[in-house]
């Protein structure tokens, strides 16, 4: 199950992941926000970030204008590793050197069709379980 949030500057491009999960048969859940109003992002960034450490959730998508507030919060939550990633590279690299296991995107900075490049590439990019990398991600919390 993937968890997918945004705010409401990231609205549409969440529509447009959402559309793109259904077309490869990948389950998510939605926490919000589900309207253009105007919100405040913690609010579903921390509900994202909740669900993928408690293990409701495998994987998370966040989405504001910039990625940058969902990704800062998401980051406060102990077990998340949040990447901000505006490039298919940096995905694939934070999957396998971070295990990264929220993808966090800028609505306002990447078009909806490298958005989703981005998210089959962090989708589908193994853990590299190379043992200087599990050491790496066991000091970040340690
Ligand atoms: C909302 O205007 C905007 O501040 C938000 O989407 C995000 O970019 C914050 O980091």
């Amino acid at each position: 199950m993937i968890a997918i949030g945004s705010d409401h500057g990231g609205f549409a491009l969440k529509k447009a992941l959402m559309a793109h999960l259904d077309k490869r048969g990948l389950a998510y859940k939605d926490f919000g926000t589900y309207s253009e109003a105007s919100c405040d992002y913690p609010v579903y960034a921390k509900a994202v970030a909740h669900a993928v450490a408690d293990g409701e959730c495998e994987r998370g998508f966040l989405i504001c204008g910039t990625g940058i507030g969902v990704s800062i919060t998401a980051n406060k939550v102990p077990g998340i590793r949040a990447a901000l990633c505006g490039d298919c590279f940096s995905a694939e690299a934070t999957r396998q050197h971070n295990d990264a296991n929220i993808l966090c995107m800028g609505a306002r900075v990447v078009g909806e069709g490298l958005a989703l490049k981005i998210a089959d590439t962090f989708l589908d990019t193994p853990f590299s379980n190379d043992e200087r990398h599990i050491r790496r991600i066991s000091q970040i919390e340690g």
